[in-house]
């Protein structure tokens, strides 16, 4: 029995004040101004809005086009239920669909969003993993010299990961029977999201790390500390004193004392933010609309100091152009007065693209204790059991000693994949650039390039294990074709563009002592062509868009500088998973916490008296290959000893088909 969290300063508008659970003072309307408006109360707008609140001198709102969710309590805090339960079925998801992808069957593929305080954060699957240093390295050497890139280096963005983090570990029996490794020193402890394991496990999830240990792919030594490779448990973000789901609003809004400077106002869809144009080429915003009855009516809330976009990778292009500010083309055909143009504006979209197969086996999993009513189906410690087994692959691991060759036949492919040439020059060279540096500073490094998740949750009791590409040389785009703000922007990911997103097969066990039969794809996909085939009619989202108003010199298609400004704008930043200019191997959780922290730190710091000069967005990406991390130099020298074997097989579009290791040796 849970009882439901109320709520604190939060206003749902047009609907009953909610109740008052302490200290704040409930605000029955809000004010007519704020210095900070945030836009977009999820994962990103909460963090945000929780540490500019601390500075009293401020006054903070939250617009959020979702509810308070409170409605859903027991599913949202419920670790299991985001299998079982899922908030997908609700109101508290956007609902999203990509336009028909010509590479994948033509099939418009589904994309939940959390829509609701705490974004989703709120109806996610809970893996709290940590991108690699190689990948954060490659991100601030996109910046070049720009002005404020220093605070995008590894050791600053570990530093801000780390802040919204609370560690705590398994206990003994958990530890020994999933086999969990950690190191206390590479997590936070202060901060205010749990992080933890689940208190409850399985034999198999124990077997993960020595299945993999058996092709080579050793447990990992330090996959919160930078070496995202290798074989782990990952942490959660489950609140171990009571099981629950920690996110961004447990984390950031519910434990706030009332400081009388911060308004979180539910069900209030942003519709545009509002500009004085008088000096063309430096906007400055004065207001936010939004609407909380669909659009019948709109309010404007004005602004003093800035906006901050936290709406997430497809809200906050999307708000940007019905604003006026994006790539000329698209404002013209929507019918949108474009008043600063921005070609990157929604461009260099890029998600993890990942499919999952599944066999039959010989053990009690945690889809058949729920599907088969089995006793502890209620069991508060079994329903805080989510799948947390991970694997980041690299290209080392896979390719053995090819890898070098493997790098040139990916830079081979980059301008003949390049986006269209209508899209820009500056669109062109930053997919260029963010492939050159993925090709050659991560695909050719010790950074995993596949995450595979071990699926013990299942429908039908089957135990599945997911392939997720995490740096795709497929880059699509979120673009609007409609001057109604309430319109769906268009979702158009591009998977599968590049053949580049492919790799070859794997082989081996212990794991596999459990699977009986492969129940999908089955024993009739099994050649090259017939894998192809699969995915492309299989393969799905692992709900990890990003990038898409990315921070990158101008030239470069970006939308924001190193201090999250966007560019032609005086006073508006961007701050969420729309941020990273290139993909990340992770879940994008700890990013976005850390993308987050970043930018209220930068904002308190520019305010309390930090100077700070917006930069002209002229510095060039400085690609020269100085800044190699170590770890990358010696990737050159290591080649798993057992992998040599299975290095045989033609290139394939189906890197999905690495999992096939397990399946193969029946
Ligand atoms: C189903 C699913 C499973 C996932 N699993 C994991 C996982 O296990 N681990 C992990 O690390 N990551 C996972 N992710 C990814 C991760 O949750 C997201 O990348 C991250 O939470 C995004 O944070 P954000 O702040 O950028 O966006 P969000 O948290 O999505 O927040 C954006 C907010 O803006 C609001 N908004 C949008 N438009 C408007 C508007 N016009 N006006 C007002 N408000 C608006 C939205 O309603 C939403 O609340 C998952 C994501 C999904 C969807
Ligand atoms: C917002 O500011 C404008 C002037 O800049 C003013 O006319 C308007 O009344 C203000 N709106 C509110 C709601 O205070
Ligand atoms: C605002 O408050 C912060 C601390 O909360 C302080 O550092 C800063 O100097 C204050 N700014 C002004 C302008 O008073
Ligand atoms: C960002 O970088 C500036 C220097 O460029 C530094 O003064 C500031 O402290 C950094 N901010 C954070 C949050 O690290
Ligand atoms: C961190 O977790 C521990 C339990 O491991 C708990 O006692 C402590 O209160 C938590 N701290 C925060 C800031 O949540
Ligand atoms: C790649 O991954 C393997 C297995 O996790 C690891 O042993 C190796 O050190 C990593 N790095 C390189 C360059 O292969
Ligand atoms: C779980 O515990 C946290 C603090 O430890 C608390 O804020 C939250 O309300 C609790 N959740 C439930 C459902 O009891
Ligand atoms: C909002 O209005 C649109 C038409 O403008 C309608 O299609 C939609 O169903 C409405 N949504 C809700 C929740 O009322
Ligand atoms: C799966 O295995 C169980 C026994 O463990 C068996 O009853 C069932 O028929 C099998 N299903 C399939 C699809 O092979
Ligand atoms: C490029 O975009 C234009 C305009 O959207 C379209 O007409 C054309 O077919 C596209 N070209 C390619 C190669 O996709
Ligand atoms: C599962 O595999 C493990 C490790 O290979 C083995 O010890 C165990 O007997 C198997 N369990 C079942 C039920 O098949
Ligand atoms: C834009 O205007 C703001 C203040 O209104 C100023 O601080 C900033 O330097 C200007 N940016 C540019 C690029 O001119
Ligand atoms: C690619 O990156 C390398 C160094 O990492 C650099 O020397 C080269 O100029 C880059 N090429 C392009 C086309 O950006």
């Amino acid at each position: 029995m849970r009882c439901s969290l109320s709520a604190s300063q939060i206003i749902s508008a047009g609907l009953a004040i909610v109740p008052v659970a302490h200290a704040l003072s409930p605000r029955t309307e809000i004010s007519d101004s704020y210095d900070f408006v945030i836009i977009g109360g999820g994962q990103a707008g909460l963090t945000v809005g929780g540490r500019l609140a601390e500075d009293t001198n401020h006054t903070v709102l939250v617009l959020e086009a979702g509810g308070n969710g409170d409605e859903y309590r027991e599913r949202i805090d419920t670790p299991a239920y985001s299998y079982y339960d899922s908030l997908w079925t609700t109101p508290l998801n956007w609902k999203y669909y990509t336009v028909p992808q010509s590479n994948a069957d033509d099939r418009e593929i589904y994309w939940p969003r959390g829509k609701v305080l705490g974004g989703s954060s709120a109806i996610n699957g809970l893996y709290l993993t940590r991108p690699g240093e190689g990948d954060i390295t490659a991100w601030k050497d996109l910046l070049g010299d720009m002005d404020g890139a220093e605070n995008w280096s590894w050791d600053s963005f570990y530093a801000a990961m780390k802040k919204s983090e609370n560690f705590t570990a398994p206990s003994d029996s958990i530890a020994e029977e999933a086999d969990i490794h950690w190191d206390t020193s590479t997590h936070g402890t202060q901060g205010p999201i749990q992080a933890s394991y689940p208190g409850y496990t399985f034999p198999q999830v124990g077997y993960w790390s020595e299945s993999l240990e058996n092709i080579g792919i050793s447990i990992s030594a330090d996959m919160y500390g930078g070496d995202n490779w290798g074989a782990e448990v990952s942490t959660s973000c489950i609140n171990p004193s009571n099981w629950t789901r920690s996110y961004s609003r447990t984390g950031y809004l519910d434990p706030l004392p009332d400081r009388g400077n911060y308004d979180v106002l539910a069900n209030a869809y942003v519709t545009r933010i509002v500009f004085d144009t008088s000096n063309a080429d430096n906007l400055t915003a004065t207001a936010v609309e939004y609407t909380t009855d669909n659009g019948t009516t709109t309010s404007t809330v004005n602004i003093t100091k800035e906006v901050i976009l936290s709406a997430g990778s497809i809200g906050s292009p999307a708000i940007l152009m019905y604003s006026g500010v994006g790539p000329k083309d698209v404002l013209s055909d929507a019918g949108i007065d474009l008043l600063s143009e921005l070609p990157g504006v929604g461009q260099h979209l890029q998600d993890h693209f990942s499919a999952t197969l599944t066999w039959n086996n010989s053990v009690t999993t945690s889809g058949d204790i729920y599907y088969e009513d089995e006793t502890d189906k209620d069991n508060e410690l079994y329903l805080s059991y989510i799948d947390d087994a991970v694997a980041y692959v690299n290209a080392t691991a896979i390719y053995g000693s090819d890898v070098s060759s493997m790098e040139s036949s990916i830079l081979a492919s980059i301008d003949q994949y390049a986006p269209n040439s209508t899209y820009g020059d500056e669109v062109i060279a930053g997919y260029k650039a963010i492939c050159n540096i993925t090709a050659k500073k991560i695909f050719n490094s010790p950074t995993g390039i596949i995450e595979l998740l071990f699926m013990n949750s299942d429908a039908n009791g089957d135990i599945g294990i997911t392939a997720a590409l995490q740096h795709p040389y497929s880059h699509g785009r979120i673009y609007i074709n409609s001057s109604n703000p309430l319109d769906y922007p268009v979702i158009d990911p591009n998977y599968l563009y590049n053949p580049a997103d492919g790799t070859q097969h794997w082989r081996s066990n212990p794991l596999s002592n459990n699977l009986t039969v492969e129940t999908a794809p089955g024993s009739d996909v099994s050649t090259d062509d017939e894998w192809v085939t699969w995915l492309r009619g299989a393969a799905s989202t692992e709900f990890h868009p990003s990038s898409t108003c990315a921070m990158l010199p101008l030239e470069l298609g970006g939308v924001v500088d190193a201090n999250l400004l966007v560019y032609g704008l005086a006073n508006v930043r961007v701050a969420d998973a729309s941020v990273p200019p290139i993909s990340l191997s992770t879940h994008l959780m700890s990013s976005t916490y850390g993308v987050a922290e970043m930018a209220a730190s930068i904002i308190r710091g520019f305010y309390n008296g930090v100077p700070l000069t917006q930069s002209s967005g002229s510095s060039t990406s400085s690609s020269s290959g100085s800044t190699a991390t170590a770890a990358a130099k010696s990737a050159q020298t290591v080649a798993p000893s057992n992998s040599a074997s299975s290095n045989q097989g033609a290139l394939l579009y189906s890197w999905i088909s690495i999992v096939l290791f397990i399946g193969l040796s029946l």
